[in-house]
């Protein structure tokens, strides 16, 4: 099964200034293949995010920090053959933008030739020259604040950030940091709702939030969490919209019952032979078998 040829326009990071500057809210979601792509652009999203996200949802690890840029081209150049109109943006995974901004770029690059509009990286200031020579050879950027999964260790786990008055600060002086360099956008994540409204009111670039609150200018959340695809509880900020994975693992249990039972495949999933094709394998007998005694 292929898909189909671009068949709508893509969304531009100009379509998107629009929206936010009209106040509405902007969605994302991640995506990282061309079926969940397909399902991402059919529900009408603004935005699809490879994230690297795609190493605790599909490749098994139990962090980011195992995903590499080969793996990130991989399913980001699956995302893109599938053609969606929304704005496609790709992560920049662990150490991919670290070593140098020379390094940032050549790797911002390679996602941009796999088809991504815009990259996204997390940290502030500290990455502000990478950030500059993306920007410089025309890349946009996301920035990435608060609960930044790359700095797991760092963090100390998996925990909200900037509960207190000194990381607040910190974390507003940062997203200001990340608009003054020329972020086109800035995603919050893990933070109290309180910071997220402050944020996003005192920057002119639009919030995306995924764990920030209700006043970003957008919400983002990956794939299989709003659809319930992984079984367990998740995050306090995600809201699962279907039992995903109860609905797949019983249709497919339905698939496997009626194999076993003889039930699958019927006539309709069945190839048949002409009618004089048919007639002479009736009349076939198989090599060495003796003719039928008259
Ligand atoms: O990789 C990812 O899924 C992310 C989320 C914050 C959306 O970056």
């Amino acid at each position: 099964m292929s898909h189909a040829p671009r068949t709508q326009a893509q969304l531009t990071l100009t379509d998107l200034r629009a929206t936010a500057a009209e106040g509405r809210k902007l969605v994302m979601v991640t995506a990282y293949d061309a079926p969940t792509a397909g399902i991402a652009d059919a529900a009408g999203v603004d935005m699809i995010l490879v994230g690297d996200s795609v190493g605790n949802v599909c490749l098994g690890f139990d962090s980011t920090l195992p995903v590499t840029m080969a793996m990130m081209r991989h399913h980001l150049e699956a995302v893109a053959r599938a053609h969606p109109r929304a704005f496609l943006m790709a992560d920049l995974p662990y150490l991919s933008y670290h070593l140098s901004p020379a390094d940032a770029l050549r790797n911002a690059g390679s996602l941009v030739r796999a088809g991504a509009q815009a990259v996204k990286l997390e940290g502030g200031r500290k990455r502000l020259d990478a950030i500059k020579a993306l920007l410089d050879a025309d890349i946009p950027v996301m920035g990435h604040l608060g609960l930044t999964p790359q700095s797991l260790h760092a963090m100390g786990g998996y925990r909200v950030q900037a509960k207190e008055a000194t990381q607040a600060l910190r974390l507003l002086e940062e997203a200001h940091a990340l608009q003054e360099v020329g972020c086109f956008a800035l995603l919050l994540e893990g933070i109290p709702a309180e910071l997220g409204r402050r944020a996003t009111e005192s920057l002119a670039i639009p919030t995306i939030g995924i764990g920030a609150g209700p006043h970003c200018s957008g919400q983002v959340l990956v794939f299989h969490d709003v659809l319930g695809l992984i079984p367990g509880s998740g995050p306090k900020f995600v809201r699962t919209y279907l039992d995903g994975f109860g609905l797949l693992s019983e249709a497919l249990g339905r698939w496997v019952g009626d194999v076993r039972e003889g039930a699958f495949p019927g006539k309709a999933e069945s190839y048949m032979l002409p009618d004089a094709a048919r007639a002479a394998l009736d009349a076939w007998t198989p090599p060495g078998s003796s003719p039928e005694a008259e």
